[in-house]
């Protein structure tokens, strides 16, 4: 198989790394990659928006098979455009088309189809400027808290949870009137606010059949405690301790399921990774969101604990046998600790150099590459999320400690983590 994987992040790296173990995997390129993917195959510098160029590369280095690592590709149709060009007429693609990936590119869109299937979520509406006075009235007589969402993609930023009236209706005025977060906050979705705690599960779909694969749990606050602004995921742990056996088997009937019968039902070509993130309540499941992808840095201790050949179950997703597939898992607790810039996930410093990176104990940990680059043969940060470290233990704690450890031996200028992922389960 010649593989094109697209994305840059952490995620991406775990993927490669996986993918590239393969004895089917002929030929690996990552697009546009990072400092650690080009250890796993070939970075080519383009965009994973650039859908000509992406197409391009595909004709000139024969690929067989496009794996999409990030939503916004998705979400702009790039699996449709693959499958529909005619110099491309064998080529798979796993990432669900256009109308699939509205499960992730629209809020409105995945709660409306939530409640057509009878999945379990928090009550909500929507609004827009038509229906503006409505919105405000429905909002003075919300319970507190509120969870107000802009409708479209936001990088993760679009989800506000308002602890008191007039901040909500603040709220809702920047995002309706005054275009706070542009064309995606045009239609807001107010939604109550669920208790409880999150864990995510990840499916990987193949149009009729599905696959489960490890759970995970990830630590989106920037500061020890759960203090602080949302970040893209400070750290992840896998398995989720409080995961049993009836929960799991809950959440396949109330969510899973009814999920994978909508798509199929309402006719959404799916073939791709289904991100169920879920707020576990009384040992009750219910839908926060979906993504289209996979998560990062979940995906950093999921791949770790997956003992299946990779490029075998794409070949599946994309050949419609993923009834033939047996997930086979590790059974450690796999463990990430994600390194960030000082400042993230505000302002921070770009194209500081990296050391230590060749001191990671290769046995019981790994390192992955988030917002990296390479620069005359040193290895620079390039993002807010600089790398990763995984490593397997026998619990939560043993897990933790080792990647601690491991993250002691590598540095660069204004470097944080944070040490208490998993705290919850010590
Ligand atoms: P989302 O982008 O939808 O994942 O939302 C980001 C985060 O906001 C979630 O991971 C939750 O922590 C929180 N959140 C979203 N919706 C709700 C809700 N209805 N109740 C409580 N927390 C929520
Ligand atoms: N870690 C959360 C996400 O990937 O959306």
């Amino acid at each position: 198989m010649r593989i094109l994987l697209l994305g840059s992040g952490g995620r991406e790296h775990a993927l490669a790394w996986k993918l590239s173990q393969s004895p089917l995997c002929e030929k690996l390129f990552i697009a546009p990659g990072n400092a650690g993917t080009a250890h796993c195959g070939t970075n080519i510098n383009i965009g994973v928006t650039d859908f000509e160029a992406i197409k391009n590369a595909c004709i000139e280095n024969e690929v067989d098979i496009v794996i999409v690592g990030p939503e916004e590709p998705l979400v702009k149709g790039i699996t449709d455009f693959l499958i529909s060009s005619p110099a491309l007429k064998n080529i798979d693609v796993i990432g669900p088309g256009k109308n699939g990936a509205q499960l992730e590119g629209s809020k409105a869109f995945a709660k409306a189809f939530m409640i057509r299937h009878n999945i379990p979520t928090a009550s909500y509406r929507e609004f827009t400027l038509e229906n503006y006075q409505d919105g405000v009235a429905y909002l003075q007589q919300h319970a507190l808290p509120i969870v107000m969402k802009a409708d479209g993609l936001a990088a993760g930023k679009g989800v506000v949870i308002c602890e008191n009236h007039l901040e909500a209706i603040a709220e809702y005025d920047l995002m309706l009137q005054r275009a706070k977060y542009g064309e995606a906050g045009k239609k807001v979705v107010v939604e109550s606010f669920l208790k409880g705690i999150e864990m995510s599960v990840f499916v990987l779909m193949d149009g009729k059949n599905y696959v489960i694969l490890p759970e995970a749990k990830d630590y989106k606050r920037i500061k020890e405690g759960d203090k602080g602004p949302n970040t893209g995921g400070m750290g992840a742990i896998s398995p989720v301790p409080f995961a049993t056996k009836a929960l799991m088997k809950k959440i396949e009937e109330k969510v899973i399921k009814p999920t994978v019968n909508g798509l199929q039902k309402e006719g959404l070509e799916y073939r791709g990774f289904i991100f169920f993130g879920l707020m576990i309540e009384n040992d009750e499941p219910y839908m926060i969101e979906y993504n289209c992808r996979m998560g990062d840095p979940e995906t950093e201790v999921v791949i770790p604990r997956l003992k299946n050949d990779l490029v075998e179950l794409m070949v599946a997703a994309a050949n419609q046998q993923l009834d033939t597939i047996k997930i086979d898992t590790d059974p450690r607790t796999a463990c990430t600790v994600v390194a960030v810039s000082g400042g993230y996930p505000g302002e921070y410093e770009k194209g500081h150099e990296i050391s230590g990176l060749q001191n990671i104990n290769a046995e019981d940990s790994m390192l992955f590459h988030m917002g990296t680059s390479g620069n005359n043969g040193k290895v620079v940060t390039n993002g807010g999320r600089v790398f990763c470290i995984t490593s397997y233990g026998r619990s939560v704690f043993d897990a933790v400690e080792i990647s601690k450890e491991e993250m002691g031996k590598i540095s660069f200028a204004k470097m944080e983590y944070r040490r208490d992922i998993g705290y919850e389960f010590q």
